[in-house]
Parts: structure tokens; C-alpha cells; sequence
């Protein structure tokens, strides 16, 4: 964001941009909340949005669209096989990322259905800085594992460093050395790492993991869905690019890399996917695929309306003033936490503002889902919908072990140009008291347990009566305030 000094010497962002749509949003008094909360199985997932106040699941397909987007929409043409619309978003991507071929999906992981169909073989490794939740399935399903070599800092809650999700170029060597070459499908750098907590990887991280994929000819694909917060922090923390323009820092990076895919849901503010390939040999068969899963080759799925909002929000993720809103409000909302005590990951990363559930409520066991019992409190207590990023988000072994996560994790999702700093302001103020009432949340457990992806379907119930006493106490100390 342009540097603005307050005359009063507070650090508070400052948004370029004015709101010119609104949705009006509802706040429930408690009992209702208690009631939604209880019939959607304790699953932030299964609450309808017209119950909830700020939804922070996600940053998936709900960051604020500019004007220019939605002036984009207008021009779409929709005809099925060589459409104008699917041209500038092809010109786009090639100029952006100077890769030769560009495929369109419907979303993230459709893109990862078709690069593990395509490349993962049975019993093959695909090493990456860590997992996210549907790249993991997609290479399970088609007999693959993934090898997670973040560096150690990465796993760390709180942490100086400045780069969590860089991957260690020696455990990457490793497992080179250890299983060959040729059991590994390809390399997998995800930026703005999700699942722990929104840490972006370097720009030299990234070069190092090529000079290891260059020395054993092995593929390395970027995940770009989050690559706007990577940007961010690469130009503002990683010295060597200060002097780069945000445009040149992403030509850099794409040009380490032989595919990037992204979820358009984040990377361009609109709803989509996409792909760009290097070669022709890379490309030919993943093409195949797309009529078949996706669409014609010329939208993928896709509405070509939303392609043309993906073209012209592509183009604004190479404005500063744009990508560091996210960033910024993210890391105000971390930082008054860590000054009020409240655990969270640190450094604040993009995505969202993530709150240490192993921490908040030690006195849960794992088993018993410390990161799903605060997301259900914090909606109990405040209307506002985080997401579990812990236990319940991984998958049992095949004999029924759990596996219980690195990391518990309540994801507070801040979407891009979507809340105010009071409604920032509000959440603090809930968690604070939340934080001060946390040994009456107690734990939950599985009433019904989906075996793919539970965190999506899965119903819990409270171990004991917390939530009617956490209420009792919010009575208690709110009076009659929603
Ligand atoms: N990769 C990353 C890093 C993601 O964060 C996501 C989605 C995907 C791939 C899949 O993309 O949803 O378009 O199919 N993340 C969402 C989230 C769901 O809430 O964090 P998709």
C-alpha cells in the first residue's frame, strides 16, 4: 500500500480503494446462534451464510471484485469453441508468466485431478513444502504420497522468520538420494504455504529447489492460488527483489518453474482456474483431459464471464496498492492479538490471521479437536465463521488411527477489499473475551464421519453441556448486546 504516515504515529492500513456495493449482514443473538451452530453439527461448513455475521472461512471465490472487473464481465463471448474472452485470458497468462501454453479449469483442484492423473504413478513421491488438503487426496487417489519437507522453521507457531514456507533443499536431496528419480512425479512449491498459517517461500528458496530439480531433471510445479500474498512479502521482506517491480518479481519466479496452476478464487478475485506449461511435451496430455473433465479448451468450465473478471484481476494483482491490502489488515488484526496475549501464528502470513488453537484451549486433547471446538465457539460467541485447520482437516490412516495434525489451527480468512477495520476491531474484541473464557470450551466428536475430506460433511457434538454455559457467561457479561 502507498506509504501514508498518521500524524499520531499509528500503524493502521490504509485502504486505495472505496466500497461502492454493500450486502447488508445479519447478527443473530446468541440462542439462535446456538442453534445454528448445533444443527450444522459444530461444522463451520454447514452454517448457512444468511446466520452467519463476518464469514472468514475462506478467501476462496469471495474477495471484493473492482469496477474494472465487472466492466470485463459485460464483453464476454460466449461462443463455445474459440472465444474471444478465453484469447486475453490465454494473452494474459503468457505475458505475466512468459509460459508458451495455457489450459482453463474450473477450478484449483481440477487442476490437480488432471496433473495427478497425468503424472503421478502408483507408489511414486510428489515432495512439496507442505500439503494442501485437495492436492493431497488428488495424489493419494491415483496411488501416490506426498513427502512434506518444509523447512523446520515452517512448523514453528511463532517464529521470527521471515520465510516459513520455504522448502529445505536438503531433505528435497534426500529424498532424491533415497528413493531415485524416477519415483518422483514432480516437485510442488505451494506459495503463500495455506496450511500453515498463510507463509510465503523466497524468491532464492525457490531458486535453490530448481538448481536440486535441474540436477535430477525433475519437474517443478508452483501452486500460485495464494502467489498475490507471496508477492507481497517477497518485495517487501526479501532484500534482494526490493528494487523489482511486482511484475518482474512474478516473471522471476515463473520463470523457475515448468508448470504454475492457481485457484482463480484467489489469484485474480474471481471464480476459476488455470494452468500454464512450459513445453509441449508437458502440455500434450494434460490437454487431452480437459474436454473431458472440464470443458472445451477455450473455458475450461468456467463462465466466460468470470474468465474475463480472472483477466483484468490478474492484471491488478500486479499493483501493489491492490496485493498488500490483504497483507496489511492481516497483519494489524495479528499483531493487536499477539500484544493482548492471544496465541497466534507469527510472522502474520496472507490468507488470514490464523489463532494457535493448541494453545488457546491446552486444555483440549487433540483427539478431541481443540481447532473445531474454538471455531465453534468463536461463532457462538460472535457470529463470525472461521475455519478448523487442524486434526479434523486430516484423514484417518486406512486401520482408523487418527492423524493428528502438525498444527491446530482457527483460520480467521480476511478476503480481499472485504471488511472494514471496525468489523476487524469487532473480532478482536470477541476473541479477547473469549481468550479470558477459554477453559469453558470443551472438545467435540465425530457423530458422523465422512471418509474423504470429513472436515467438508462432518457432524460433532460437544463432549459436555460448554456451550450452553459458554452462553450463560456471554449473558452474563454482554446483558442484552447481540
Ligand atoms: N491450492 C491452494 C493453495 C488452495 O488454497 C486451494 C483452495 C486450492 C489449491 C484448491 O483450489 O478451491 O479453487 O479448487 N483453497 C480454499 C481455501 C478452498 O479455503 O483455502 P479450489
Amino acid at each position: 500500500m502507498a506509504n501514508i504516515k498518521y500524524y499520531s504515529g499509528k500503524k493502521i492500513p490504509l485502504e486505495m480503494h472505496k466500497v461502492r456495493i454493500v450486502q447488508k449482514l445479519r447478527l443473530l443473538p446468541i440462542e439462535e446462534r446456538l442453534d445454528a451452530i448445533t444443527k450444522a453439527g459444530n461444522n463451520t461448513f454447514l452454517l448457512n451464510n444468511r446466520d452467519v455475521f463476518l464469514d472468514m472461512l475462506t478467501d476462496s471465490g469471495v474477495n471484493a471484485m473492482s469496477d474494472q472487473q465487472e466492466a470485463a464481465m459485460m464483453i464476454a463471448d460466449d461462443s463455445y469453441a474459440g472465444s474471444e474472452t478465453f484469447v486475453r485470458f490465454e494473452s494474459k497468462l503468457k505475458e505475466i508468466f512468459g509460459m508458451d501454453y495455457v489450459l482453463p479449469f474450473h477450478q484449483g483442484r481440477a487442476c490437480e485431478n488432471i496433473l495427478s492423473q497425468v503424472f503421478v504413478g502408483e507408489g511414486q513421491i510428489v515432495p512439496m513444502n507442505y500439503h494442501f488438503t485437495t492436492t493431497k487426496a488428488h495424489i493419494n487417489i491415483n496411488g501416490g504420497r506426498v513427502e512434506e519437507i518444509i523447512i523446520d522453521a515452517g512448523l514453528e507457531v511463532t517464529s521470527n522468520h521471515s520465510f516459513k514456507g520455504n522448502m529445505d533443499p536438503e531433505k528435497l536431496k534426500k529424498i532424491v538420494h533415497e528413493h531415485g528419480r524416477e519415483k518422483i512425479a514432480f516437485v510442488r512449491m505451494e506459495a503463500g504455504t495455506n496450511l500453515v498459517g498463510g507463509q510465503p517461500f523466497s524468491m532464492q528458496n525457490l531458486r535453490d529447489i530448481r538448481q536440486v530439480c535441474d540436477a535430477h531433471q525433475l519437474i517443478l510445479v508452483m501452486d500460485a492460488s495464494l502467489l498475490s500474498d507471496n508477492l507481497h512479502f517477497i518485495k517487501t521482506k526479501e532484500e534482494a527483489c526490493q528494487h523489482l517491480s511486482i511484475r518482474e518479481i512474478t516473471r522471476q519466479m515463473a520463470d523457475l518453474c515448468d508448470i504454475i496452476y492457481f485457484s482463480a478464487r484467489k489469484l485474480g478475485c474471481a471464480r476459476g482456474g488455470g494452468m500454464c506449461i512450459r513445453t509441449p511435451e508437458l502440455y500434450g496430455t494434460m490437454k487431452e483431459l480437459i474436454p473431458l473433465y472440464e470443458g472445451f479448451l477455450t473455458y475450461g468450465g468456467m463462465s466466460v464471464r468470470e474468465i474475463e473478471a480472472i483477466t483484468v484481476g490478474l492484471e491488478e494483482t500486479m499493483d501493489e496498492d491492490i496485493i498488500d491490502q490483504g497483507p496489511q489488515f492481516i497483519e494489524y488484526m495479528v499483531n493487536e492479538l499477539d500484544k493482548r496475549g492471544i496465541p497466534v501464528v507469527t510472522p502474520p502470513g496472507g490468507l488470514g490471521c490464523h489463532i494457535d488453537a493448541k494453545c488457546f484451549v491446552d486444555h483440549i486433547p487433540q483427539t478431541e479437536y481443540p481447532a473445531g471446538a474454538l471455531a465453534s465457539a468463536l461463532y457462538l460467541i460472535s457470529g463470525i465463521r472461521g475455519m478448523e485447520r487442524g486434526t479434523i482437516s486430516e484423514q484417518r490412516e486406512e486401520d482408523g488411527t487418527e492423524v493428528l495434525a502438525n498444527m491446530e489451527l482457527l483460520r480467521l480468512a480476511l478476503p480481499r477489499r472485504v471488511f472494514t477495520m471496525s468489523q476487524i476491531e469487532y473480532a478482536i474484541d470477541r476473541l479477547s473475551w473469549l481468550y479470558e473464557h477459554r477453559k469453558l470450551v470443551r472438545g467435540l466428536v465425530f457423530t458422523e464421519e465422512p471418509q474423504i475430506l470429513r472436515f467438508f460433511f462432518g457432524k460433532l457434538r460437544p463432549v459436555s453441556d460448554w456451550q450452553q454455559k459458554l452462553c450463560q457467561q456471554f449473558k452474563k457479561d454482554f446483558g442484552d448486546s447481540l
